[in-house]
Formats: structure tokens, sequence, C-alpha cells
């Protein structure tokens, strides 16, 4: 492999593959002409070793463990920013000024409301309908009342940006007090996007709820964590719907659709449905680890393992921080925190765990935290899309601007299927 390129040798022929590095120092065999020049595709299930395209705004280093949105640590953006901030600066690319910043506040709150129209919508959904489908549907019904992204200026980013961080804030709230039977509450001009979001959850009529600087600054920092994660399942399922010429909101409709499975965007409530099952078997956990080593069973321990991450998910340390401050902060004396914790250490001290560098994920204990706030367990996901949202967006408009290299997203295949045969009429089949 020459300091440029690869050689690739296909019966008898050496064929040049560009390699490629990028400003991190990932690489990259370039691999665009391979078809053209040598008549083979390449084969990769879940595209475990295959790179969709080239972005700028996230950089994930899974054997080290880092995560920066645009170049700034995780670490320190959880820590320092509000959500509203990291939203700017993954849409933008650059942190905001302050007068920036409280324009994009003010763009978010005027965008607050959704269409009247839309309010009737969620009379027609079932009691128990679950929160992502009516996340989902409501979210690609947004283009039938809502203007299209039709520019590639900051300003019409930024306003359709706010327009739907906002909305499904909203969307996610009214959803909430729907299935409660509760009268909604609608979005307050003078709250902050996390302050806002609590109050439309939890206010009453008959009971005012009081927006706890804890609860805000916790929700602030879990929305920061969720915001973007390179090409994940649903960034890239963005992205691919997206790469057809399909509007923002259809897009980011099926973001959300891959984003709710269990492998996915629904492990944080699939984490704590484990972790009451546990409670529930008076803490046996030795069964439940026995299942997630057992080949044949197809259960897996919720919150374990990343495609990405071979060691500590850099946002499971700080959440799982978080979890045990918020407790303490909410004097929330909650049984499965000890039990995520004890279930933890016996995974993390186990050779089936350690020889697969299986760890804690971002949705190991961030559902606690939820819990604690009194967030129901089928809306934990609809939080993952409300962090998701900024990310989501961003690569979306990564992919419409990139008008040099973007293509529609269409893989190809190994067939395995009957070879050519001959049709046989109905009257002939025996
Ligand atoms: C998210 O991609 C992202 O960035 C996602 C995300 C984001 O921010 O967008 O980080 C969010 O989706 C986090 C992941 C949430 N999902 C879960 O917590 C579900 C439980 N985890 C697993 O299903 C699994 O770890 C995945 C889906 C997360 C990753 O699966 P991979 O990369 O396809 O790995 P694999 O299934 O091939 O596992 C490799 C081995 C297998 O064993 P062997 O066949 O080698 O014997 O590890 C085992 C797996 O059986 N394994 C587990 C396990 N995870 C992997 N065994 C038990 N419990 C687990 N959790």
């Amino acid at each position: 492999m020459s300091e440029k390129h690869a050689t690739l040798t296909i019966e008898g022929q050496n064929y040049q593959l560009p390699l490629i590095k990028g400003s991190e120092g990932d690489k990259a065999v370039d691999i665009r002409s391979l078809l053209k020049e040598t008549g083979y595709i390449t084969l990769d299930s879940g595209y475990m070793n295959t790179g969709s395209c080239s972005s700028a705004i996230t950089f994930l280093d899974g054997q080290k463990g880092i995560l920066n949105y645009r170049g700034y640590a995780i670490e320190e953006l959880a820590e320092r920013c509000s959500f509203v901030e990291v939203a700017y600066l993954l849409l933008i690319g650059e942190l905001p000024t302050r007068e920036e910043l409280n324009n994009f506040r003010s763009l978010m709150a005027e965008h607050a409301l959704i269409h009247e129209d839309m309010i009737h919508f969620f009379d027609h959904f079932p009691p128990n309908a679950p929160p992502m489908s009516i996340l989902s549907t409501m979210v690609n019904s947004l283009c039938n009342y809502y203007p299209e992204l039709n520019s590639n200026s900051d300003e019409a980013l930024l306003s359709i940006g706010a327009r739907l961080l906002s909305k499904i804030r909203t969307i996610a709230a009214f959803s909430y007090k729907k299935s409660v039977g509760h009268p909604l509450i609608y979005p307050r001009y003078d709250l902050s996007y996390c302050g806002n979001f609590v109050n439309m959850m939890f206010d009453k009529p008959v009971k005012p709820y009081v927006v706890l600087p804890e609860v805000v600054a916790t929700l602030n920092k879990l929305l920061i964590l969720h915001a973007d994660h390179e090409q994940n399942c649903s960034t890239s399922t963005v992205r691919l719907v997206g790469s057809a010429g399909v509007n923002l909101y259809a897009s980011i409709s099926a973001g959300i659709s891959a984003l709710w499975g269990p492998l996915h965007g629904g492990a944080n409530s699939a984490v704590v449905e484990m972790l009451e099952g546990i409670h529930r078997d008076n803490n046996d956990f030795g069964k439940y680890i026995k299942k997630a080593k057992d080949p044949n069973d197809p259960f897996r321990l919720s919150g374990f393992g990343h495609r990405v991450y071979k060691t500590f998910d850099p946002r499971a340390k700080i959440i799982k921080r978080a979890c045990e401050q918020t407790l303490k902060a909410l004097n929330v004396d909650d049984p499965l925190l000890e039990i995520a914790e004890k279930l933890e250490e016996i995974a993390r001290n186990d050779e089936y765990f350690i020889k697969r560098n299986l760890y804690p994920n971002v949705d190991f204990y961030s559902g606690i935290i939820y819990r604690a706030m009194g967030i129901p367990t089928n809306m934990f996901t609809v939080m993952f899309a409300m962090g998701r949202l900024p990310g989501w967006i961003s690569h979306w408009q990564e992919m419409m601007q990139d008008t040099k290299d973007r293509k529609i997203g269409r893989p190809r295949q190994i067939y395995t299927g009957p070879v050519k045969r001959d049709f046989v009429p109905i009257h002939e089949r025996v």
C-alpha cells in the first residue's frame, strides 16, 4: 500500500485505490471508481466497514472514546453550554455570539406553536398510541403547514431549525398531555427551551409546576449529549431519504422512525424495562447476564455495547454522573440506579463483555434521569429524538449543500436467488 494508494489485485490485475485521511486522522480507501474499473462491488452488511460520506459535523474515536461536535469536546459542551447554543453550533458550524444566541432563542420562541388545526390530529390517535409514532406522523405533517428550506443561507437554516426544534418540543409535550387526558399547556415566551418543555409537560391549571434549575440544567446536558453522533442509523436514514430530494420534515420523520428501534434510540426505554425486570426478579442479575450471553437467546443487555465505541461511551460517563447528582438534588431514591450500577459492575468484570469490548452506552443511565423528572418510559425515545434533531438537520443540510458529491443513496447487492429460468404457464404448474 503506497502512502497515497492501496493496490488491489483481482484476477492478476492490479488496481490503485486512492487513500483518504480525515482532518482528525481517520482513514479510508476511496472505492468510488471500483465497480467501473474492476466490475466488482464491495459487500458490507450493516456498513460496519463502509463510510457513506465525508462530513465536517461530528468526530468520533471509538477506541479512545472521543466525541467532538464541530471540533469542540463533548465534555466541555455538556458542562458549559445550553442545548440551544449547541444546536446553533451544529447547524452553523460556529459557537454563537451572545447576540446570535439571543436571536436564535427569539426565533425558537416565535415558532413554538403548532398550527391549531394540527392539535385536532391528537384527537384521532388511540389513547395508547406510541409517542414515537405520533411524533413521526406529526413532524411529517408539518410540511402541510410550514414552508420548506429553500435556500442555503444561514438565516434560512436557523429559521427552519428553530421552527423544527421548537415545534418538536411542543408536539412531544402535547402528545404527553393528550395521553394523560390533561389540558394542553402552551409554550411561554419567558421560559428557556428546556424550561418550557418541562413546564408544558407538567404544569396543570390546578397545580402550577415549579421549573427547577436542576431539572433544566440536567435536561440541557442530556439533549446536548444526544445532539449528534455522525452516521448512526437514524442520521444515515435522514441522509438516505433526503438524498432522494424529499423535504426536511419528511426526512426527519424517517429518522424518527429509525431511532424508535430498540437496538438504537429505543434502548433507553428498554434499559428501564430491563432494570424493572431485574428488580421484580429480586435482583437476580445472574439470570439476565446468562440470557445476554446465550447465543441462542435474542435478549441483549440494553444500554450496553456500541457499533463504534469499543471503550466507555464518553456520553455514558457524563450521564452516569448527572444521574447520581440529579437524583440527589431531586431527593429521588430510585432502586433502579443501584441495580444499573451493580449490573454495570458485573458485566464489566465478566469475560464475555470484556472480550467483546461491551460498555455502557448513551442509553444505559439516561432513562433513570428521565424517570426522576417524571417523564414516562414510553417518552424516553422522544427525548432522544428532541436531542438528536439538530444533528439530523445539520446532516441533511450538509448533504443538500454538497452539490459536487451528492447522489441519491442507492447501495448494490450480491444476488443469491434462482438463476434465469423459463416461465411456466399456470396450467402446466403441478
Ligand atoms: C445507540 O450508532 C450510534 O452512534 C448509535 C447511538 C447514537 O448516538 O446514535 O450511539 C445510539 O443506538 C446506542 C446503542 C443502543 N442499543 C442498545 O443498547 C441495544 C443493545 N446493544 C446491542 O444490541 C449492540 O451492542 C448494538 C446494536 C448497539 C451494536 O451492535 P453491533 O455493532 O452490530 O455488534 P454485534 O451485535 O455484532 O455484537 C458483537 C458481539 C456479538 O457477540 P458474538 O456474535 O461475537 O458472540 O457482541 C455481542 C453480540 O452478541 N453483544 C452483546 C451486546 N451487544 C453486543 N451481547 C449482549 N448484550 C449486548 N448489549
